[in-house]
């Protein structure tokens, strides 16, 4: 499938969330599934069941967001080392730091990590659910909602990295997905927690959208971005909600459009979820994130180039950044000694094998042996956290880095 066309990006992104959203609403007629994190928090719901050591902290960031933040001190087996290297798991956007912890403790990245000697942090990004919390906005306020990921890059990621530096002392690896990668990739541009940073693993990596497509895309591409704005105004985008709901109706009635499957037209054909888990994820999962978020997103998808969130009207751009057009995150400025490691799937609609070329390209003066590249042929975008495989296929090769790195 080709390019989605100027104007038609926005469309296409809350349609992607709308089919989360879908998605969900299927689940709620699925058996009960183990993992609820709802009422008892991510640590009791789905790690200490596994038998490991867990601690919940709240963090606060400098614009007054407090947010919930996981730790994983060690692994299930009794061990005394001390100093275990801390690992920060950071999850993209619609989701929460859960997505690390719906298969088997044997195949959940953040207790692998706990296992192989790391001390494993799991944040959870400003809006979702045990982060709609702030010391004066109320989270039922458009006020509240009026952020997208660049405040992630100035406010939540320095909030969350500062505090697991200052706790353990220590230089950090960093493990994104999706949208974790984003922002991650955004504040290293900037030259930004470098000093706390020793490497980082980006799952799915996302920097540039031009390529995103889906089943649905196609048919987004139809409607009209301004509808989708007066429907949300600059406010909470809430996937459960009715409004989202009513959008959905809309796309799936639309020639063409299978929404039987609906976890596959958003993320690619994954191959190698598992149902039970699946379930889990749709009984936790999707999260609100800000109107505002997802039209800076968009912006990704229609310009192909990595800016700031663009006002739309140069004068409120000179407001906010004194130019008419927002500033670039230029990603060739990622210092070059940065160890990375990118691992994409061939069959992932939301990072594209043509977008990770041009990421690859903005790197391409990275120091060689610094930069690790791995290519899955058969993943899509949901397999880099919940596939069966995963396991074997990415994490063992994220651990070997970490520890190459240490
Ligand atoms: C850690 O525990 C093992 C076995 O219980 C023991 O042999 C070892 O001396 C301990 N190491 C430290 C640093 O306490
Ligand atoms: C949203 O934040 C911007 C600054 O980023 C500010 O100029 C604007 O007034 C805020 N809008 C609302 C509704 O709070
Ligand atoms: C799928 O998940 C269920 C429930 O956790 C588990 O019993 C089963 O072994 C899993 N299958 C695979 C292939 O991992
Ligand atoms: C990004 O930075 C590199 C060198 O640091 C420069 O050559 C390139 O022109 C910049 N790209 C943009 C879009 O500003």
């Amino acid at each position: 499938m080709g390019r989605a066309g100027n104007g038609s990006s926005f469309i296409l992104m809350i349609s992607l969330l709308a089919l989360v959203a879908a998605v969900a609403g299927a689940g709620r007629h699925l058996a009960a599934a183990d993992i609820d994190a709802s009422r008892v928090g991510i640590c009791a719901s789905a790690v200490a069941i596994h038998g490991y050591k867990c601690q919940e902290f709240d963090v606060k960031t400098d614009d007054g967001y407090i947010l919930n933040l996981q730790r994983i001190p060690q692994g299930v087996a009794a061990d005394n080392s001390t100093n275990r290297p801390p690992v920060l798991l950071q999850h993209g956007v619609l989701v929460d730091g859960v997505t690390w912890l719906l298969n088997s403790p044997k195949e959940s990245l953040a207790l692998i990590l706990a296992d192989s000697g790391f001390d494993v942090w799991i944040a959870n990004v400003r809006g979702t659910r045990f982060s709609r919390r702030h010391v004066s906005l109320d989270p039922n306020k458009p006020e509240f909602w009026n952020w997208t990921w660049d405040d992630l890059v100035v406010h939540d990621l320095p909030a969350v990295i500062g505090f697991v530096h200052q706790q353990t002392g220590q230089k950090i690896h960093y493990v994104g997905h999706s949208m974790g990668t984003l922002i991650a990739l955004a504040t290293f541009s900037e030259g930004k927690q470098i000093d706390k940073v020793k490497s980082a693993a980006l799952l799915s990596p996302i920097a540039y959208l031009s390529h995103m497509n889906t089943a649905l895309g196609v048919v987004a591409a139809k409607a009209f971005v301004g509808e989708i704005t007066s429907i949300f105004g600059l406010a909470e985008f809430n996937p459960k909600g009715e409004a989202v709901a009513g959008l959905m109706k809309f796309f799936c009635a639309q020639p063409g459009v299978d929404c039987y499957d609906l976890l596959t037209a958003v993320t690619g054909k994954n191959c190698c979820l598992n149902a039970s888990t699946v379930q889990l994820f749709l009984k936790n999962e999707p999260q609100s994130t800000s109107t505002k978020n997802l039209v800076h997103l968009a912006q990704t998808v229609r310009d192909g180039v990595l800016r700031k969130y663009d006002y739309g009207n140069p004068n409120y751009n000179v407001a906010h950044y004194g130019e008419s057009k927002p500033p670039v995150y230029n990603l060739s400025n990622i210092p070059h000694d940065l160890p990375l490691f990118l691992s994409y799937g061939g069959q992932d609609a939301l990072s594209d094998i043509r977008d990770v070329q041009t990421l690859l390209d903005a790197l391409r003066s990275h120091d060689v042996a610094k930069l690790h590249v791995q290519y899955v042929k058969e993943y899509g975008h949901a397999d880099f956290i919940m596939g069966v495989t995963a396991k074997d296929v990415v994490y063992n090769q994220v651990v070997s880095f970490f520890k190459n790195y240490n």
